[in-house]
């Protein structure tokens, strides 16, 4: 099992949006797909539990126009939640979303682990290990503060995948993160190799995207990923459908194209 953990201390940078379009590929390729939601917003977790719904009911998969709002989404089953990987003598198993997609989901139980000591995410680390052969692929998305939880994303990962819009707050972030990428790579997860720095919400007619592009590629190299993501409605609007699914304009189409682009680097790049 290739398993991917999306971080990054800084809100609304794009992680949950990821998460969701690797888990799409995943799903779309056929391969074996854990989902892990570690944020208490468990927004990855209704995108999922949305699908559960669509595979129950094939209109919801095929309408145009859905009220997702209105629709009342089915219960996480109760040994699925993500907060019992975190505690000893447990087993827990995750839902089943579709035939092999299964989801670990988020939920407000999420937040007693953050009192817990760090220790706890070595449970994590230990469950997600006899896992190993069930699936071909595992995405862990994880909530924008230094916590458990966010250090479990790191701890539990083979790969990190850094998603950063170009806000000053984020990009002056992107250090502190990789030094503690690196502690953890040190003392907890020899296994985590830094996958890169995906820039995402870049609008090229600013000009201050321009330059703060051009500038972290300067500072950081390769770590920076040569795919990144433009700030598009259609991007921001796909919750419960991958980007792709029904394209209406020029526009539209190319934010389907570059998220393809970013799975498939990303895919590549992990050996899938
Ligand atoms: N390329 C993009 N263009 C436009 N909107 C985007 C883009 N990427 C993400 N968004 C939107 O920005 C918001 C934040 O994105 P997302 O939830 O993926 O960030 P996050 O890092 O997971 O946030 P949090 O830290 O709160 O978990 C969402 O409304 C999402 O739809
Ligand atoms: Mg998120």
């Amino acid at each position: 099992m290739h398993k991917v953990g999306i971080a990054n201390q800084k809100g609304g940078v794009g992680k949950t949006t990821t998460a969701r379009h690797l888990s799409f590929t995943a799903m779309e390729r056929g391969l074996r797909t854990l989902v892990i939601d570690l944020d208490p917003q468990a927004n990855l977790t209704r995108t999922m539990l949305y699908r559960l719904m669509m595979n129950a009911d094939e209109t919801l998969m095929r309408a145009r126009s859905v009220n997702w709002d209105s629709i009342q989404l089915p219960a996480i089953a109760p040994d699925s939640s993500a907060h019992l990987l975190f505690m000893s003598g447990q087993e827990p198993r995750p839902m089943s979303i579709a035939p092999g997609v299964d989801l670990f989901a988020g939920s407000d139980d999420l937040i007693e682990v953050l009192g817990w000591p760090l220790d706890c995410t070595q449970h994590a680390r230990s469950a997600l290990n006899r896992l190993d052969d069930q699936y071909d692929i595992c995405v862990i998305d994880t909530p924008p503060t230094m916590s458990n939880l966010l250090f479990a994303g790191m701890i539990c990962a083979d790969y990190l995948l850094m998603p950063c819009d170009l806000d000053k707050d984020a990009t002056s972030g992107l250090l502190d993160l990789t030094q503690k990428a690196q502690i953890i790579a040190e003392n907890f997860n020899p296994d985590l190799e830094l996958l890169g720095v995906l820039l995402n919400k870049v609008n090229k007619r600013r000009a201050y995207d321009q330059t703060e592009r051009i500038t972290l590629r300067q500072k950081w190299g390769d770590a920076v990923l040569d795919v990144e993501l433009q700030e598009r409605s259609a991007t921001k609007l796909a919750k419960e459908h991958p980007v792709w699914k029904s394209p209406r304009g020029d526009s539209d189409r190319r934010a389907a194209a570059e998220m393809r682009s970013v799975c498939e680097s990303l895919f590549k790049r992990i050996g899938l």
